[in-house]
């Protein structure tokens, strides 16, 4: 487990919830994932609700993370959507909530939008905010503003696109950081380096990739809608990555072109 700078807990390998089925969600509590990651975007609030309750797993032992839509930053907007997420939830608190990207294009800041958000936490509804493809700048205004540091940062990562910028700044602030498309939704899968280091280690390259997340400190989210891989995915602990290894897949690191998804200044959603 991580410990949040809200003193919540986080598991330190999380499911991604985002084009799953609720059959993957109810397999992924049942081989042992405690984090559930959706968002108001996804539209499968319900599911992820419905895939909690079907486990049989106790609600206090997940810990669900949901995140507001980019067109619900004006405050009044964040406080009503996220009353609604938790309805469709069938919850009475999310362990996070996210800013699922900060729009710097927008009218409403994102300063303000963090302000509501915060506000959530004082009834316990969320029990932790953080924000989500946020650059260091954009993290270093938020917390010049706002007095506060968001709990996590949920950002692209993987090894041809290891964020270290991103990553530096939020170990050295505090925030933990989760990796999206941890997988790089399966791209990498025929890179050398990482097929050589998994036929040494005799694991797949998924989990030599979600190894190096973690031995990163780095929370990654996979989705996969197969119980074999989804389970698979969580199977990282009977081996290590060497120092040499480490290093390998960092150095695959393509900069800007290894970037899949939008960039945090401009992507509109
Ligand atoms: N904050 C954001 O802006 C943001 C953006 C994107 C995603 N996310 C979150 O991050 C989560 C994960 O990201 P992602 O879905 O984009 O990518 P991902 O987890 O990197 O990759 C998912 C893909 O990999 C396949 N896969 C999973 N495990 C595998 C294995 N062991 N072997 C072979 N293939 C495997 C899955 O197929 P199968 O289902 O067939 O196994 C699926 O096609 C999302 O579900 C969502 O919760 C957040």
């Amino acid at each position: 487990m991580i410990e949040l700078t809200s003193g919540t807990q986080m598991p330190e390998i999380g499911f991604g919830t985002g084009s799953a089925t609720t059959e993957a969600m109810v397999s992924a509590l049942h081989a042992g994932y405690r984090l559930l990651d959706t968002a108001q975007m996804y539209g499968n609030e319900a599911e992820v609700g419905d895939a909690v309750r079907l486990s049989g797993v106790d609600r206090a032992e997940v810990f669900v993370a949901t995140k507001l839509n980019n067109g619900n930053h004006d405050p009044v907007a964040v406080r009503e959507t996220f009353a609604k997420s938790l309805e469709t939830l069938g919850f009475d608190y999310v362990d996070l909530f996210l800013m699922h990207w900060p729009m710097p294009m927008l009218d409403v800041d994102y300063v303000d939008t963090f302000k509501a958000m915060l506000q959530l936490t004082e009834d316990g509804r969320a029990r932790a905010v953080g924000v989500s493809n946020f650059t260091p700048a954009q993290l270093e205004r938020l917390i010049d503003a706002t007095g506060e540091t968001p709990a996590v940062n949920q950002v692209e990562m993987h090894p041809y696109f290891p964020n270290d910028e991103v990553r530096s700044f939020c170990r050295e602030s505090g925030i933990v950081v989760q990796a999206w498309s941890p997988l790089a939704r399966t791209d990498q899968f025929g890179d050398a380096v990482l097929t050589g280091i998994a036929q040494r280690l005799g694991v797949s390259t998924a989990q030599v990739m979600l190894r190096w997340h973690l031995q990163r400190g780095v929370v990654a989210i996979p989705k996969s809608n197969s119980p074999e891989r989804i389970a698979m995915n969580r199977d990282i602990y009977s081996f290590e990555l060497g120092e040499a290894d480490m290093a390998a897949i960092t150095a695959l690191d393509k900069g800007e072109d290894g970037r899949r998804g939008g960039h945090p200044d401009t992507f509109t959603g």
